[in-house]
């Protein structure tokens, strides 16, 4: 109401009162045009920011694997976003294959996603109080994930993650927890032990800070070894409170449970009294509806008791959740004495965000991702097999990751076992031809549904030098 009554009907009322309107019209225009290529290594006004941030910021980033360290070269310091488009301040254009790590799923500032959020903070950015926009999402995650009978909002995927051990910890009575070796749940210190990508990429097996104690209260298991499985189980069952697992493994590069191994989970964990928490921060939403458990679940032995979540129910904006079963909801304050608070939890803005993008994520959206990310995924593919480049892609829905290696990746040893300076020669000439990749071998590539044809076409005229490069690489480290 508020809203009609200060600027009109949204969104072009505002939009032209914000100079936005030229940037709505902006993201309709269709781009056939490839950019001025290839882009210099160098980045000049990229690298002036991060001498500037470094002096006031570690490394320069506020989030390690933003810095390159991994592939080299100076991060580009992006400038604006419209749909499946980066730009940073060099002035270069990028077909955006990371999608801000995954929320991005309906492509840069779009239009139904920036109207509600300009509706949303045109009423105030935060109340300290509930708020309708914080029950409307609860509900849309509620009515999409059929085992989640209530949830809690945080800010991040830590948040989400860290409280959901607490939870398990405060139902069960018990503080050992299991997780798997490569996969990543935040940074909360249960959680940073054998953590995947950014620890992967840094080459260090734990993070210095993490007391010992703590650390001892995780125990690190193999994906995919329902061996190792029982073998915990039967020797520490009843001291362990929850086995958190990544639904999908997205943080080793994709590797997806093996045929049984979800279900294993559920019935040791069952058999043992412990909880099963699964971690849908990056899979959740995006692949199905509702994430992986869409895919994979139902399953014979019963749904995990938790989830969380995070990515795309924040639609760019800091929002993740943690939810499940009532019965161990109720254990939270206030209802219980499982503590836990923030207080921009349920931020009006930032779940305003949230609930326009999952309203946005229609069937024909989901089907988008799977082409454009097949069309992707396979023409890559194509091009490492004309020049003998060993390789395998692995999908989570419209997730995938490429190993430059032989055979399928069922497990972390087996992520790491793959020629890194390979992708980094992949990494390089895909941004010297204005396409913007994970930069990191263990990470995944996201597409979103704003990526259109040219978009796409720009993404596969660039493969074919980058394959070349790519098979150039293998001959350096042979010789
Ligand atoms: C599976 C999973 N869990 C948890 C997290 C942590 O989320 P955040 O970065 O929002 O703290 C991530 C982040 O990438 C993730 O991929």
């Amino acid at each position: 109401m508020r809203f009609q009554q200060l600027w009109g009907n949204p969104p072009e009322a505002l939009a032209q009162r914000t100079g936005m309107a030229e940037r709505l019209a902006h993201m309709t225009t269709p781009r056939t045009l490839a950019p001025q290529t290839p882009y210099p290594y160098d980045a000049p006004q990229s690298q002036a920011l991060l001498t500037r941030a470094a002096a006031v910021t570690p490394g320069g980033v506020n989030s390690p694997v933003r810095a390159f360290r991994a592939v080299g070269g100076t991060p580009r310091f992006m400038s604006s976003g419209t749909g499946p488009y980066l730009t940073d301040v060099d002035g270069r254009e990028y077909v955006d294959l990371v999608c801000s790590w995954g929320p991005m799923i309906l492509g840069h500032a779009h239009p139904d996603v920036l109207a509600a959020v300009q509706g949303a903070a045109l009423k105030g950015f935060s109340f300290g109080t509930p708020s309708e926009n914080e029950v409307a999402l609860a509900e849309e995650i509620v009515a999409r994930v059929g085992p989640v009978e209530q949830v809690r909002l945080v800010n991040s995927g830590t948040e989400a993650t860290m409280s959901a051990l607490r939870l398990a910890r405060g139902f069960t009575g018990r503080s050992k927890v299991v997780k798997f070796a490569g996969c990543y749940h935040g940074h909360a210190d249960a959680c940073l032990v054998s953590a995947g990508s950014g620890l992967a990429t840094f080459a260090l097996p734990d993070s210095a800070g993490v007391p010992a104690s703590t650390a001892a209260d995780t125990i690190v298991l193999p994906y995919n070894d329902i061996e190792a499985l029982e073998a915990a189980f039967a020797e520490h069952g009843d001291q362990i409170a929850a086995l958190i697992t990544e639904a999908c493994p997205g943080n080793m590069g994709i590797v997806p449970p093996l045929p049984g191994f979800t279900e294993a989970l559920r019935s040791v964990t069952t058999a043992h009294g412990a909880l099963l928490i699964s971690d849908e921060v990056m899979t959740g939403f995006r692949c199905s509806a509702s994430g992986w458990y869409g895919l994979e679940g139902p399953y014979d032995g019963g749904a995990p008791d938790l989830f969380t979540f995070g990515k795309v129910m924040g639609g760019g904006f800091p929002t993740a959740a943690f939810g499940g079963r009532a019965d161990i909801m109720a254990m939270l304050a206030p209802d219980g004495p499982v503590y836990q608070a923030g207080t921009l939890s349920g931020n009006p803005v930032a779940s305003a965000a949230g609930l326009a993008t999952l309203q946005g994520c229609t069937p024909a959206v989901y089907d988008r991702l799977g082409v454009v990310s097949r069309t992707i995924a396979d023409a890559a593919s194509a091009e490492f097999s004309r020049y003998g480049v060993p390789h395998v892609v692995q999908f989570a829905g419209s997730m995938f990751s490429i190993f430059f290696r032989e055979g399928a990746v069922t497990n972390y040893d087996q992520a790491k076992a793959q020629q890194t300076q390979a992708f980094t020669a992949l990494f390089q000439s895909m941004l010297s031809q204005g396409v913007h990749l994970p930069p990191s071998a263990f990470e995944t590539w996201f597409v979103s549904a704003s990526h259109d044809d040219a978009a796409v076409a720009r993404v596969l005229a660039a493969l074919p030098v980058a394959a070349k490069a790519v098979s150039e690489s293998f001959a350096t480290i042979s010789t």
